[in-house]
């Protein structure tokens, strides 16, 4: 070892991008590197990218911008600093960014972070690299197992990558491209992953990947099992009391996941289910592989399965030819679910992709009028979704301190964030909160037991 160096790692994008920051941290501990939350003075410094709008993707030169000054600042004071862009910008445009940034010195792909200790080693000799090819071997059998260090500064909830990468081709999307086609890592490298973050005090675990629904992972009987097969062995797992999953295809929403639904307490009411549009003819445009009607039928089925469930989606407005009556079909559609909130997005073309050649693209004004139309009545209908808990229980998992004295913040079983007054002591516990009011961003109320407790002793005053 030589002594500690600085890694700063900034991530953009999606929980994978999170996932893959963390090991990358894992990876370059035993090289000596420790975490720092800024770039100021750091040895190395990762960026991790995302490259699925227009704007994520010119974020990144910014950045670097900032970047160059602070390296240059560096060199003058003789600590050299290494920067590295790594993420789905790196892997669609790694030579470009070379290019318009030469104060870069590694470009690694996303499937090529394994390779890290290695091409830094060269980088630190001079030479510039681009390592983007797609690897013959699989990134997860290489990169180390969370630590246990980065669990413990995580806390008690945790994501775990299940399955990578996509083979739909949603005419809109970079996905597929930036991160190849899907695998599915073997049932009992989760298992193992997932017994060591609840040995560590992990209580909920998120299972990730870009269609997690369509995860056909190896199983210990040699058969590929589905996301479905692979909760209930998860729900086994001592210590984890909630389970999560995102983010699901409506095409890959199978019975054997709709029936984990049905019989896994541990499985959270809440599925993110993104469906782009309401309307049949943009659906077909943008390829995603069903109908109005067939996702409606998929949340009917869930709710058959499982009465407490709620939705939430993902939104694309002004897709190319989209008109007000395809757009007014996305409206009734959010009127039809009642989702419990969504992501909206202008739609933005995204090179090498069909939907950027398309004729007919929406002007942007339409699309921001239109986005500013579905953003409000996804917000009226979130909030009745939020309103409708004020008077219920629901269980929440005590997840860190609040910014009162004796506050703590939890999650409900829908992620609404919910502050209670209750002892540290009890972070990581499951308890049943009386709910009494509705904040900004969060729900407030008083654990059921602790009131009663209370109760009992005003009566006996
Ligand atoms: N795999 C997931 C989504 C991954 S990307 C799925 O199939 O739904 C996350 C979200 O970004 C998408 O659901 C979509 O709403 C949005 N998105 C993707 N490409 C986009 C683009 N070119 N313009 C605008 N939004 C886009
Ligand atoms: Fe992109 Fe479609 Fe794949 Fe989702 S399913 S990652 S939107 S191509
Ligand atoms: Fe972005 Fe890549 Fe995730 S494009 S959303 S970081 S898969």
């Amino acid at each position: 070892m030589n002594g500690t160096r600085k890694l700063h790692v900034k991530s953009f994008g999606c929980q994978m991008n999170v996932y893959d920051s963390d090991r990358m941290a894992d990876m370059l501990t035993p090289l000596g590197y420790a975490e720092t939350g800024t770039p100021d003075g750091a040895d190395l410094v990762i960026l991790n990218t995302c490259n699925i709008r227009e704007r994520a993707a010119e974020k990144i030169y910014s950045e670097l911008g900032k970047l160059r000054l602070l390296k240059d600042e560096a060199a003058r004071d003789g600590r050299p600093m290494l920067i590295a862009v790594a993420g789905c910008v790196a892997q669609a445009e790694g030579k470009e960014i070379m290019r318009r940034a030469p104060a870069v010195d590694v470009i690694v792909g996303s499937q090529n972070y394994h390779q890290l200790p290695e091409l830094l080693d060269r980088a630190a000799r001079g030479e510039k690299i681009v390592d983007t090819e797609f690897p013959a071997e699989d990134k997860f059998d290489a990169l180390a197992a969370p630590s246990r260090h980065a669990i413990h500064a995580r806390g008690i909830s945790a994501f775990v990558t299940v399955q990578e990468g996509c083979d739909k081709f949603c005419t809109f999307c970079v996905v597929p491209y930036t991160r190849g086609m899907e695998i599915s890592r073997p049932v009992e490298k989760i298992a193992a992953d997932v017994a060591r973050l609840a040995e560590a005090g992990v209580r909920e675990v998120t299972l990730i990947g870009q269609n997690v629904n369509a995860y056909h992972g190896k199983g210990p009987d040699g058969r590929d099992w589905s996301l479905g097969k692979l909760l209930y062995r998860l729900a086994e797992v001592p210590g984890i009391a909630r389970l999560r999953y995102t983010t699901s295809h409506p095409t890959d929403m199978d019975d054997a996941l709709i029936e984990a639904h049905r019989d896994l307490p541990a499985l959270m009411p809440m599925v993110h289910l993104p469906v782009q549009s309401g309307s049949d003819g943009i659906l077909a445009a943008m390829n995603r592989g069903h109908t109005r009607a067939g996702y409606l039928r998929v949340i009917d089925k869930l709710r058959a399965a499982r009465a407490d469930i709620a939705f939430t989606s993902d939104f694309i407005v002004g897709f190319p030819g989209e008109t007000e009556a395809d757009f007014a079909d996305t409206l009734s559609l959010v009127d039809a679910v009642g989702f419990a909130g969504a992501y909206t997005f202008n739609y933005s073309p995204r090179p090498g992709t069909p939907a950027a050649e398309m004729a007919s693209q929406v002007p942007d004004t339409d699309k921001t009028e239109r986005l500013y139309r579905l953003q409000d009545l996804i917000t009226r209908r979130q909030n009745v979704f939020n309103g409708s808990f004020v008077g219920q229980t629901l269980d929440v998992l005590l997840e860190k301190p609040g910014r009162l004295d004796g506050q703590l913040v939890g999650r409900s079983p829908y992620l609404q964030a919910v502050h209670v007054m209750a002892d540290e002591a009890m972070i990581g516990e499951i308890v049943p909160v009386a709910i009494t009011r509705l904040g900004a961003n969060s729900l407030h109320g008083e654990i059921v037991n602790a009131r009663a407790t209370r109760d009992l002793a005003e009566a006996g005053a």
